[in-house]
């Protein structure tokens, strides 16, 4: 089902006119849906049902604590990867027993909070950072429980800037360093090993690289098994992704099928950490169309949200489908449908063939991962406003930033 639909020739987000929430909350405004997020949720549980299995939805994706609240009142579990984040949860109720927390950087404040908290598991990337954990969990006579993230070396197939299951990228540690890592986990007396963790990357279309990676974590779990080492759970990470133009990802039906041939005989729980396709489809971020400039090579339509706002088009020359949110009768023009920020790359959307007149608003689909949560301040622009529509109302959860908090913080000397 889709929750933002045109009726009448203007764009509804479920039973609310997004003309009307432009109006209300002004632009640039993201607006989310929480009938979508429902809708996504459930296709994931129903997908999964009957493997032993934990959903941990990953914070960075979208982090508004409203969202973050929904998915807690789901039963969620989290996929944090810093303090930051570990105090959204809390704040938005998320229960600290279901967080995993991954990241290459883990800081000492950061452990001592998840430990004291009481978190699930630390995934573990390092050899240093296994030192640094066990260590601080011995100066507070406690045991830690953990994870190894391993790095399978499988190429993902997706933008290199989201791949990260490859031997060159940063993140996990070396296959073949796993099982000589786990003996020495295994003589620490303050760190309890539990399981392993991989994450080949983000945005992926595919499934083979999903099948390639649980079984190389597999075959790891038998070698462990036969080394006299026994883990409760298997966490294959997140990375299913989504249609945001002419790519067919496979479903989250497609997807645990074809996962649970893989590990419907096996003892442990299986534990993803899905973001991008819990929320993505689920927001869109409105912006409205202040100029309109025509030169002898092109016509902009220029927007008032930038790259600030949505960073995905300039950092991956991502695609986001853009539509006005009242189709206007007349000539169409191709538009570079661009922001204000001083960069050439602050395009939202290339060569876009659409009716538009100064003061129309557009809706930039497809907008509520890796969106607002990558926004930034650049030019002095303070965030948009978080908007999210439940039980047929807009409720706004989280306000426009004023100018005065941009540098609220800073002193002169
Ligand atoms: N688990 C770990 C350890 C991760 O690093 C990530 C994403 C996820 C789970 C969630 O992946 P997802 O299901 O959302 O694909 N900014 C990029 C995406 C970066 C993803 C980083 N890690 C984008 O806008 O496409």
């Amino acid at each position: 089902m889709q929750h933002f639909h045109y009726k009448n020739n203007q764009i509804y987000g479920e039973n609310i006119r997004l003309a009307d929430i432009a109006n209300e909350f002004g632009t640039p405004c993201y607006v989310y849906s929480e009938a979508m997020l429902e809708d996504n949720w459930q296709a994931f549980e129903k997908a999964f049902n009957g493997l032993r299995h934990r959903i941990c939805y990953a914070v960075k994706a979208n982090s508004n604590i409203a969202i973050l609240n929904f998915f807690a009142n789901k039963g969620a579990g989290f996929d944090i990867v810093s303090q930051g984040e570990l105090e959204r949860v809390l704040a938005a109720k998320g229960d600290p027993k279901k967080i995993v927390f991954s990241g290459v950087g883990k800081q000492t404040a950061e452990i001592i909070r998840a430990l004291d908290v009481g978190i699930a598991c630390f995934d573990v990337e390092s050899l240093p950072e296994l030192e640094r954990i066990h260590s601080i969990a011995e100066k507070r006579k406690t045991i830690a429980t953990v994870a190894l993230r391993v790095n399978p070396n499988i190429d993902a197939r997706t933008h290199p800037y989201i791949s990260t299951g490859l031997s060159i990228n940063k993140f996990g540690i070396e296959y073949s360093d796993v099982l000589p890592l786990c003996h020495r986990v295994q003589k620490m007396p303050h760190i309890k090993l539990i399981g392993i963790a991989c994450h080949i990357g983000s945005q992926l279309t595919e499934l083979s690289p999903f099948l390639e990676a649980s079984d190389r974590m597999l075959d790891l779990l038998q070698q462990l098994k036969t080394a006299g080492i026994e883990l409760t759970h298997i966490n294959i990470g997140g990375g299913l992704g989504v249609q945001y133009h002419d790519e067919k990802p496979p479903t989250p039906q497609e997807y645990a099928e074809a996962l649970r041939k893989k590990f419907e005989n096996q003892s442990i729980e299986l534990i993803i950490e899905p973001g991008r396709a819990l929320v993505a489809n689920a927001g869109i971020l409105l912006t409205k169309v202040e100029y309109i400039k025509t030169t002898s090579q092109k016509n902009f339509a220029i927007v008032d949200a930038g790259m600030n706002d949505l960073m995905r088009p300039a950092l991956y020359d991502a695609w986001h489908d853009i539509l006005p949110i009242h189709l206007r009768y007349g000539d169409t023009h191709f538009y570079d449908i661009v922001g204000p920020v001083c960069e050439s790359a602050d395009v939202l959307g290339k060569s876009r063939q659409i009716a538009l007149e100064p003061g129309d608003i557009l809706a930039i689909k497809t907008a509520g991962a890796y969106g607002f949560s990558m926004s930034s301040h650049y030019n002095s622009r303070p965030r948009p406003a978080e908007v999210m529509i439940k039980d047929d109302k807009a409720h706004l959860i989280r306000k426009r930033e004023t100018l005065g908090e941009l540098f609220a913080s800073e002193t002169i000397v």
